[in-house]
């Protein structure tokens, strides 16, 4: 069942929805959680460093629906936004990404509706990120609700980047001066080689290891 609104008082309704998003994230954080360990358990590593969620703001609710030039209902919310619940999944090396990936998409209760990969194609202004909108079941008393969540991994490089660039681009009001933002492609170039090289490293060591142990 998609999420419907069906109280008559806005404020009953909103605070319904920010339940059923926040269950959501509840049950995404979970599987992780339980993938990580059992990785740890099977590969003897992490591949997660660490997990943070949100649920947009209502403020930047309507900030988005205003962009994409519709009403501010809580039904146009549920339907246009589709980052209200988002959790950013943060590892150490390009490879943990895609293995997550492929745990999330073989849940049988989580379906994929789209995938961006800003690894393989980054953005102009150099972000890197695997990007998934998914939904996953929420149980409620009388009914299970399909809840939109977008899971954003990424390497701890990319997102020391995102950060930062997120800052300048908050301080600038999205117009920060060319050398600025050259700078700034630099450095994801600089962040993407190091994730390569930190990669190769690491399986570098892993066949030693294993050489050492044959
Ligand atoms: P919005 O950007 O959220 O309007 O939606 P979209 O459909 O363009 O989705 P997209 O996958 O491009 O981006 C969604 C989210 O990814 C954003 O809300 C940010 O958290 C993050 N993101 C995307 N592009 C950038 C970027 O250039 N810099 C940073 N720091 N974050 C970004
Ligand atoms: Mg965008």
């Amino acid at each position: 069942m998609e999420l419907r609104v069906e109280r008559n008082s806005d404020v009953d309704s909103w605070k319904e929805v920010v339940l059923i998003y926040n269950s959501a994230l509840k049950q995404i954080s979970v599987k992780l959680e339980i993938l990580n360990d059992e990785f740890q358990h099977v590969h003897r590593y992490n591949p997660i460093e660490h997990i943070k969620s949100r649920i947009k703001t209502s403020e930047s609710i309507v900030k988005k629906l205003k962009r994409y030039g519709y009403e501010s209902t809580i039904e146009n919310m549920v339907k246009y936004v589709n980052d209200i619940a988002g959790i950013r999944v943060i590892c150490s090396f390009t490879s943990d990404i895609y293995e997550i990936a492929e745990m999330i998409r073989g849940q049988s209760d989580i379906r994929v509706i789209a995938v961006k990969d800003y690894i393989v194609k980054p953005k102009p202004s150099g972000y890197r990120s695997y990007h998934m909108l998914v939904t996953v079941p929420v149980y409620l008393s009388d009914r299970i609700v399909d809840t939109k969540v977008e899971i954003q991994i990424r390497t701890v490089a990319m997102d020391f980047w995102a950060s930062l660039e997120h800052k300048i681009h908050y301080k600038f009001e999205g117009n920060a001066p060319d050398y600025i933002k050259e700078e700034l492609i630099e450095c994801a170039r600089m962040s993407s080689e190091l994730d390569e090289r930190m990669l190769s490293l690491n399986k570098e060591v892993h066949s030693i290891g294993e050489k050492k142990r044959a």
